[in-house]
C-alpha cells in the first residue's frame, strides 16, 4: 500500500486572525490545527470558535459547527436535519458553515462518524468546531455513548493531519474534562481568565518562560485569551465573529447615543418641531422605547421633558 504525501496546500497562504499578530497556518501545514480553549462560563469560547470557523470557511475549508446548546442555528441557518445531511453537505461542499445540533454525547456520535467518513473519502479542508467539549468527551476513556464520542474527537485530532481535518474545542477546565490525548496534540490553546489557583500547577508547564502568573490570567476580561501557538505566547483581544456582531451590539449602541437623563432629553427636545413632539402620543412614546431598549428610567425622563416641552410651547 503507497502512502499517499500529504499536501495542505491551502494551508500555506490561510491565516488566522485572533487579535494579535496575524497566525500563519503554513506553520500546521504538517500537522494540522488542533485548536483548544479553556475558560470558564461568559468568556468569549463559543465566539473563538465561530470566529475561527467564519475565516477558516473564507478561505476554502467546510466549517462544521456542533452546537450544544441552540445558539448558532439564529445565526447561520438551520441545522442539518439528520447525519444523512451532513455526509451530503460535506460531499456536495455548497455550504461554508454547517451548524449540527447535538445536546449530548449520544446525538453526537452518528454526526461525528459522519464527519470520519466525509474526512476519509474526500479529503478536502474541514474544520470542525465542537463547542462544550467536556460534553462530548470526558478524561479517561469511559463505556456508553461518552466513550464513543470521547473516541471519535481523539480521531478527529489524531487523524486529521491525514484527511485534512482542523479541529477546535470549548472546554470550562483544564482538568478533568477533555481526553488528555486532546491536550497532548493541541498545538494552538487559547487559556481564558483563570478564577481556581489550583488550576496553575496544570498550567505552570506551559507558561513557564513566558513570564506569565496566574494573576494574568486571573485579569483576563472577556475575550481576553493568552494564546499559546508554535511561535509562542501572546496575550490577545479577539475580535467578534461576524455573526455575533450582527447581533449582539445593536442594543448596547442605541443606548449610549439616546438620551439619558432629564437634561439630555431637554435639550433633544427642544431642538424637535412642535408638530412631531404633538405626534408622541403615550403609545406612540411606548412603541419608540421598546424598539430602541429604553430603560424605565430613560422612559420616566424622557416623558417629564416632553410634557413639560409641550407646556412650555403651549
Ligand atoms: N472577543 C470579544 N470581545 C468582546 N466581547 C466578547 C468577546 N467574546 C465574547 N464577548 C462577550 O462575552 C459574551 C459571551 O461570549 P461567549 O458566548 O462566546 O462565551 P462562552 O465562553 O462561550 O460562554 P459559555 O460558557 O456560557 O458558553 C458575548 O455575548 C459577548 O458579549
Ligand atoms: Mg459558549
Amino acid at each position: 500500500m503507497t502512502h499517499s504525501v500529504i499536501h495542505r496546500t491551502e494551508m500555506f497562504d490561510a491565516h488566522l486572525d485572533l487579535g494579535g499578530q496575524p497566525i500563519e497556518l503554513s506553520e500546521y501545514a504538517t500537522t494540522g490545527l488542533v485548536a483548544l480553549a479553556v475558560a470558564p462560563r461568559g468568556q468569549g469560547k463559543t465566539n473563538a470558535g465561530i470566529l475561527i470557523g467564519e475565516q477558516l470557511a473564507a478561505q476554502g475549508w467546510v466549517s462544521v459547527f456542533i452546537d450544544a446548546e441552540d445558539e448558532l442555528e439564529s445565526m447561520y441557518g438551520d441545522a442539518v436535519a439528520d447525519p444523512d445531511e451532513l455526509r451530503h453537505r460535506l460531499a456536495l461542499r455548497d455550504q461554508a458553515i454547517v451548524v449540527v445540533a447535538a445536546k449530548d454525547a449520544s446525538q453526537f456520535v452518528p454526526y461525528g462518524q459522519a464527519i470520519l467518513e466525509a474526512a476519509d473519502e474526500h479529503r478536502k479542508p474541514l474544520f470542525v468546531f465542537v463547542d462544550e467539549g467536556q460534553l462530548f468527551s470526558a478524561a479517561k476513556k469511559r463505556q456508553e455513548s461518552i466513550g464513543e464520542a470521547a473516541d471519535i474527537i481523539c480521531q478527529f485530532a489524531e487523524r486529521g493531519r491525514k484527511r485534512a481535518l482542523d479541529l477546535f474545542v470549548t472546554t470550562h477546565r483544564y482538568t478533568g474534562t477533555l481526553h488528555r490525548t486532546l491536550f497532548s496534540n493541541a498545538n494552538l490553546t487559547l487559556v481564558g481568565c483563570q478564577q481556581d489557583p489550583t488550576v496553575w500547577s496544570a498550567l505552570a508547564p506551559q507558561f513557564r518562560a513566558s513570564g506569565i502568573e496566574f494573576k494574568d490570567l486571573n485579569a483576563l476580561m472577556p475575550g481576553e485569551f493568552m494564546c499559546l501557538a508554535r511561535r509562542g505566547i501572546e496575550k490577545v483581544r479577539l475580535p467578534m465573529a461576524a455573526a455575533l456582531q450582527k447581533v449582539a451590539p445593536r442594543s448596547k449602541v442605541v443606548r449610549r447615543t439616546l438620551p439619558a437623563t432629564f437634561s439630555q432629553w431637554d435639550r433633544a427636545m427642544r431642538a424637535i418641531p412642535t408638530e412631531r413632539l404633538m405626534a408622541l402620543t403615550d403609545p406612540v412614546v411606548e412603541l419608540l422605547g421598546a424598539i430602541a431598549g429604553l430603560t424605565p428610567q430613560q422612559m420616566l425622563a424622557g416623558a417629564r421633558a416632553l410634557g413639560d416641552e409641550l407646556e412650555i410651547r403651549g
